[in-house]
């Protein structure tokens, strides 16, 4: 398909930026204040953002006294990543982050969700502080803000460091401690200029991924007692990391994790089977959100759990529950489900059959009723008042163009089909205020390495370049527009 789009009738690369930085800016005047509000608006004031992680992207493993994470020690480990590739130089964000800002600019983004990597800032996981890896973040931030771009941090996108690792990981109870104290201390330095802060990303993938299923950091494949022991860790670090910012941050500084919750999408849109779909999220996200809602483990999780139960108090159970100001949840896959009339628990999961759409990673299955399931959810089962779908995107197969464009229409399709659930969650009046694209940029996508490509910009990993693909011209027009397109 792109091999028949010419030159002439899209431009080249820079013909494409400049065509798709005219239409927003041209288009966004009128529309903004003369135009009809229309079904594919979203609310005024929406948040539209990227996101990206510090592995991912930054390389410079050894600069500025960063110590070592678990993914230095997973991705040099023979075999665990595809090619053998590492996070050793990524996309060398860590030198062309002035580069990669004007990137955002050029799609008029409004906030950035980048993470901090730990090891930079304690490069031991607790001890002495390392003020030269702050000081990068510290620099990004005002790189973002002099380009009007709020700084949105993570503070752990998985890599643990290593030292921590060496003393048990996520196993160990010491690990959220020094969670929450590295949070503080970075949330005290950054408070002055960084407003929000998500605590930690996707709990429920770097447990289950790397200490049960062995294919991520660390790589573990533990019994479920001792994975149930490592979520518990996480949760609490989570809520100690809530508290910590609180107490050590600028007075109204918000805060909120980042999960990945399994969204359980009713597949008919009847009372009953939305029911069923609710009792499924509880009970499916039992370890993770639900107990950060409700402060509690459901009977359901307790009673599957068994003997294998992770050891908790009551005092813990609270600390997971501190009140957060925002829910952010990453949004790619749903689950689906009916009700089940034999009994409990009341649902039944629908698997997926073998001709269901997926996009170039075999879990990548397209399911856009997740985006409005996933935010409708936390809002009628918990309440949640300020929600961000904190990652959203694709990877797709993606080739360059004789003329170095990507021309990449299955991920403008799939992005167009999930924007389109979202717009209707907005319009429904679910309190969802921000969007983050999954990832502003190819990068080094975990076990899958730099072969799976997520960005809005193609990345050349032998030169560098970044080049906009046809999305990045989508996005643009989608945040000047503020609607669906
Ligand atoms: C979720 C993770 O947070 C992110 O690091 C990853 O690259 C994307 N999903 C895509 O798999």
């Amino acid at each position: 398909m792109a091999a028949r789009i010419t030159r002439r009738s899209l431009g080249t690369v820079a013909g494409l930026a400049a065509l798709g930085a005219a239409a927003g800016t041209a288009g966004a005047q009128p529309d903004s204040t003369s135009r009809d509000r229309t079904a594919r608006d979203f609310p005024e004031g929406f948040l539209w953002g990227t996101a990206t992680s510090s592995y991912q992207i930054e390389g410079a493993v050894n600069e500025d006294g960063r110590g070592p994470s678990v993914w230095d020690s997973f991705s040099h480990t023979p075999g665990k990543i595809r090619s053998n590739h590492t996070g050793d130089v990524a996309n060398d964000h860590y030198h062309r982050f002035k580069e990669d800002v004007q990137l955002m600019k050029a799609l008029g983004v409004r906030a950035y969700r980048f993470s901090i990597a730990w090891p930079r800032v304690f490069p031991q996981g607790t001890g002495a502080p390392n003020p030269k890896g702050l000081d990068f973040y510290s620099r990004l931030v005002d790189e973002l803000l002099a380009n009007g771009i709020e700084p949105i941090p993570t503070l752990y996108h998985w890599d643990l460091p290593q030292a921590l690792q060496d003393r048990g990981g996520w196993e160990s109870p010491d690990t959220p401690r020094a969670f929450a104290d590295y949070a503080g201390y970075t949330a005290a330095r950054l408070s002055d200029r960084v407003g929000r802060f998500f605590t930690l990303n996707e709990m429920a993938a770097f447990i289950e991924l790397g200490y049960a299923l062995g294919i991520h950091a660390p790589g573990l494949k533990l019994p479920p007692a001792r994975v149930n022991q490592a979520r518990h860790h996480a949760v609490l670090a989570h809520g100690l990391g809530v508290q910590a910012i609180r107490a050590a941050a600028r007075a109204g500084t918000r805060v909120g994790p980042a999960e990945n919750i399994s969204i359980c999408v009713p597949v008919i849109e009847t009372p009953e089977h939305i029911r069923a779909a609710e009792l499924a999220t509880r009970e499916t996200n039992a370890g993770y959100m639900t107990v950060m809602m409700e402060g509690l483990y459901t009977n359901g999780f307790l009673a599957a759990a068994g003997a294998d139960a992770p050891k908790f108090t009551a005092e813990e159970l609270a600390i997971i529950a501190s009140p957060v100001d925002f829910v952010g949840v990453n949004i790619y896959v749903p689950t689906r489900y009916v009700r089940a009339i034999d009994g409990p628990p009341g649902f039944a999961e629908v698997p997926f059959s073998r001709t269901h759409p997926k996009m170039e990673l075999d879990w990548l299955r397209v399911g856009p009723e997740a985006m409005y399931w996933g935010p409708r959810h936390l809002s009628r089962i918990w309440g949640a008042k300020e929600i961000h779908v904190t990652e959203n995107g694709c990877s797709a197969a993606d080739q360059p163009a004789p003329d170095g464009t990507v021309y990449d229409t299955d991920r403008v399709m799939y992005l167009r089909s999930y924007l389109t659930q979202l717009q209707r969650a907005t319009a429904e009046g679910v309190p969802v205020r921000g969007y983050f694209l999954w990832s502003l940029m190819d990068n080094f996508e975990w076990a899958e390495g730099y072969e799976s490509r997520f960005g809005l910009h193609h990345v050349d990993f032998a030169t560098q370049k970044r080049t906009p693909k046809l999305s990045a011209a989508f996005y643009r027009e989608v945040i000047a527009r503020n609607r669906v397109m």
